[in-house]
């Protein structure tokens, strides 16, 4: 997708990947962009506003746990922007089990959800692309922080699942899931503290001196996967690199 001129909703855009993924996308000339967090950041807003100024950038508080707030947050979105091409979930939590799962991967799908009836072609939107960022803990097991990686293994088995050729000839929506390695945010900064179990915290800390990559690396990244990424389609972003995943089946319906 060509990115210019075009109108991008980022939540979760005043985290650490956030932040850089909103500027990347400003860069590529983006008309108009809504970022929605819990957080709010009253100076990074103002400094996006005084460097972008060929873009209009607008903000709404919301918490991603709570359909009454996502709704509202959507429908001032659309006052400010008319429309949305590309719609971006970057947020997470991983202070307790119910948490982990509501923020993660329930809100993440209300979101969706709620978010569909303005892009779905079927009911007159434009289509556009949906980006859920995952995790490679969403691929693959990670053994101390088994919660927050199960949350991410529903995000790329959610997103994956939208991502299919029959939902795309009604909705007109690709579905794209990211999965960053180990990036320099607030996330990785209290590893041990994340541990499911007392004793996991020993293999917690490791992850410390793991090779890592920056924020302003994986928002370089995303943005270029919305750019060329395709329909279904997994990409991990690790040490400044893209790689697409390919996944083999390990079942098929037999009909009869
Ligand atoms: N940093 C990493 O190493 C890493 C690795 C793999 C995946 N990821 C994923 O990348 C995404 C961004 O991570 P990050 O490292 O920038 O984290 P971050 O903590 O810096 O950003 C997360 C954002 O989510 C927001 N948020 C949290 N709970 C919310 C709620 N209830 N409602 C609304 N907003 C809420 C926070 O305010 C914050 O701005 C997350 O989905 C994360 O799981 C990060």
């Amino acid at each position: 997708m060509e990115l210019k001129g075009k109108h991008v909703i980022y939540q979760g855009g005043f985290g650490g990947i956030g932040l850089w993924s909103v500027k990347k996308f400003l860069e590529r000339g983006v008309k108009r962009i809504a970022i929605f967090d819990r957080r709010v950041d009253p100076r990074a807003l103002q400094e996006l506003k005084d460097v972008y100024i060929d873009s209009s950038i607008f903000f709404v508080q919301f918490d991603i746990t709570n359909n009454e707030s996502i709704t509202e947050a959507f429908e001032s979105a659309i006052k400010f922007m008319g429309h949305f091409d590309v719609l971006v979930c970057g947020i997470m939590d991983d202070s307790q089990v119910e948490r982990t799962i509501n923020v993660n991967l329930t809100g993440m799908i209300n979101s969706t959800f709620i978010a569909l009836p303005y892009m779905d072609r079927s009911k007159g939107g434009r289509g556009g692309t949906i980006v859920n960022i995952s995790s490679v803990g969403g691929l693959q097991p990670i053994p101390y922080v088994s919660v927050y990686s199960g949350s991410k293994h529903g995000v790329t088995g959610f997103t994956r699942s939208m991502g299919n050729p029959y939902s795309y000839k009604h909705l007109g929506v690709n579905f794209i899931t990211i999965c960053p390695g180990i990036t320099d945010t607030d996330l990785v900064a209290n590893l041990e503290c994340k541990a499911t179990f007392e004793f996991a915290k020993v293999i917690a800390m490791r992850f410390k001196s793991a090779a890592s990559q920056s924020p302003e690396m994986c928002a370089s990244n995303l943005v270029k996967v919305v750019e060329t990424g395709k329909n279904g389609g997994v990409y991990v972003l690790d040490l400044a690199m893209i790689e697409e995943v390919n996944f083999e089946n390990v079942w098929e319906p037999v009909f009869r």
